[in-house]
């Protein structure tokens, strides 16, 4: 079998490009050089350690339960079992970004996709698109909590449905997906803690998003996320906070989102660190070292 394509954002000019691809592969694990799983050992311990106290329980005692280790990269095979008994998902490698609809069609369906190349050595700290260690150690360990897994289907479901009402739906989920399962917060009798992908990936941010009086933090509501942009160059400006996985199905899996796009449709966005009346602020953010520009 001949090794599958890596695809990665392409630098030009303009910045990185990103560029899509819609293959799924076979995981070629015997490709992976001693490089490569040093990498991901380094990245595992360093986060690992300083996720303690830092990410939720949910996400601590599901990565656990998956048997994964610092030794070497693992094969999505043997994550399989793990996922269909706990909750039927299971992982499609694939080269690199996937176009939005194919995607959701993976995610309604139960697969997650899962990039099967792993970062270079001097990215380890940060790269800007998803790798192995982003996908697999920051989200399968939550595809095991039934009720995460159930509201992963239920926002593939519902991409392919928002993709038929047009852009403004489709950016409006997007915002949901990036504010919860990429860095979403959420509250527990310890304190905050992580359970967002984008943040137990990321040594910076697992600490800053937590610990830094710079950002906002607020209590998290369906229509306001939908309408708030956001940074994918820097540490968020805003973290939304959640009260249970229970609470984040209940506000976007059960309503019907057709009114919600029809009543959203031509508002204004929400720039990225803005504080509206409305909001429940659990920390007014100082805003210090914030970028002047550059929210999408
Ligand atoms: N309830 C949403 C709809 O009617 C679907 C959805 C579920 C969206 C979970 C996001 C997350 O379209
Ligand atoms: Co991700």
């Amino acid at each position: 079998m001949p090794t599958p394509r890596k695809v990665a954002h392409q630098s030009t000019d303009k910045g990185q490009v990103p560029v899509y691809t819609t293959a799924v592969v076979e995981q070629p694990w015997a490709s992976y050089s001693a490089q490569d799983h040093q990498t991901w050992g380094t990245l595992f311990r360093r986060q690992r350690e300083l996720l303690v106290g830092r990410a939720c329980d949910e996400f601590m005692e599901n990565q656990q339960r998956l048997g994964i280790g610092a030794d070497a990269i693992p094969k999505f095979t043997d994550l399989d079992r793990h996922l269909r008994a706990a909750t039927g998902w299971k992982l499609v490698a694939v080269e690199g970004l996937l176009p939005e609809l194919a995607f959701f069609e993976h995610l309604a369906a139960r697969e997650f996709p899962v990039t099967w190349w792993i970062r270079k050595p001097q990215q380890i700290d940060y790269l800007s698109e998803p790798d192995l260690f982003h996908d697999l150690f920051g989200h399968v360990p939550l595809l095991l909590n039934p009720i995460f897994a159930d509201y992963m289907q239920a926002y593939g479901a519902g991409g392919v449905r928002a993709a038929t009402f047009g852009n403004e739906p489709l950016t409006n989920l997007t915002r949901l997906y990036w504010y919860t399962v990429e860095f979403g917060l959420i509250r527990t009798p310890a304190g905050l803690r992580i359970y967002g992908a984008g943040i137990v990936s990321s040594k910076g941010e697992s600490i800053y998003s937590l610990e830094s009086a710079a950002p906002n933090r607020i209590d998290f509501e369906v229509r306001r996320v939908m309408r708030t942009r956001y940074r994918i160059d820097t540490f968020q400006k805003t973290y939304f906070v959640i009260d249970s996985f229970e609470d984040l199905f209940k506000a976007t899996v059960d309503p019907d989102f057709g009114p919600i796009y029809y009543d959203l449709k031509g508002l204004d966005s929400i720039p990225a660190g803005t504080i509206l009346d409305s909001d429940q602020v659990v920390h007014r953010g100082t805003g210090e070292g914030w970028a002047s520009d550059g929210d999408i």
